[in-house]
């Protein structure tokens, strides 16, 4: 696989399995557009890109879930690299609570915002661009788009949209030759359930009991998530597109 003079554009990408996609692909010769909030976490990204093969990535501090921001993406891609080949929709955040919690209503907008309305609103500015090349679309799941988990209603809920969102927008595109997927991981160690509220003793605790529920005893890690979006964007998938891909070990099976 190579993604030599292709334009990679990944949201969420100073952390997480973002910042293992984006080393991932600098690897593949991709020119990487990096998008985050976080200003010195994707400043780091971008050096560790640079160092893979000496291509300077363009980084975008941005807020998905701001208009402004989202416009201002697209924009400072095409007027800095021209074009754009590929799309990953990977920011995402978690917040805990059931229908129980009297938050939900406003946990619910605050995960919408970013895990979906973002995600819609950059697809959509990205899609003339991506019919010109031909590019392709792949979205971050998770396994819990059909496996309700407990406590987390508003972040199954989003996942459950991506996954159809994906669908839907093959179908729309692929007369125009882009294709869109999903990849959908199950647990893997990052800083997404800290940044939800969890203890590094519960994440460690959640995970031990994630393990051992598992056909391959083990969690996905980050790399395994970053393989499988350069598997599906690269043209060895050049056959697939609106299906969602576990990368789980094996957990959605039990
Ligand atoms: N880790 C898992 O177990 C797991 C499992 C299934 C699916 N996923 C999905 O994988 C994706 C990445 O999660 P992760 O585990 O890598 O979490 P993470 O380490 O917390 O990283 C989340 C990333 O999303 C960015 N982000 C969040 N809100 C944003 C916003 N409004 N605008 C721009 N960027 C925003 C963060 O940027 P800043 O830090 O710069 O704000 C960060 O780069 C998410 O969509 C998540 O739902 C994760």
């Amino acid at each position: 696989m190579d993604f030599k003079d292709k334009v990679v554009l990944i949201t969420g990408a100073s952390s997480g399995l973002g910042a293992a996609i984006a080393v991932y692909m600098s690897q593949l010769s991709a020119k990487l557009v990096l998008v985050g909030r976080n200003k010195k976490n994707l400043e780091a990204v971008a050096q560790q890109c640079e160092k893979s093969k000496g291509i300077k990535a363009l980084s975008v501090i941005a807020d998905v879930s701001k208009e402004a921001d989202v416009e201002r993406i697209v924009n400072e891609t095409i007027n800095h690299f021209g074009k754009l080949h590929v799309l990953v929709n990977n920011a995402g955040v978690v917040e805990l609570g059931g229908i129980k919690d009297t938050a939900a209503l406003s946990k619910y907008d605050k995960i919408m915002s970013t895990n979906v309305r973002g995600v819609l609103q950059l697809t959509m500015l990205a899609v003339p661009h991506l019919i010109k090349t031909k590019g392709n679309i792949v979205n971050i799941s998770s396994i819990v788009s059909t496996r309700a988990a407990p406590g987390m209603l508003a972040y199954c809920m989003s996942k459950a949209a991506l996954d159809h969102f994906t669908k839907c927008i093959a179908l729309d595109l692929a007369a125009d030759g882009v294709r869109v997927n999903a990849v959908n991981p199950g647990l893997v160690k990052t800083n997404i359930l800290n940044v939800a509220g969890f203890s590094d003793v519960e994440v460690d605790s959640l995970s031990k009991k994630v393990i051992e529920t598992t056909p391959l005893g083990k969690l996905a890690e980050a790399d395994d998530i970053a393989a499988m979006v350069a598997f599906l964007a690269s043209d060895c998938a050049k056959s697939i597109t609106g299906c969602t891909h576990p990368v789980d070990s094996g957990k959605s099976l039990v």
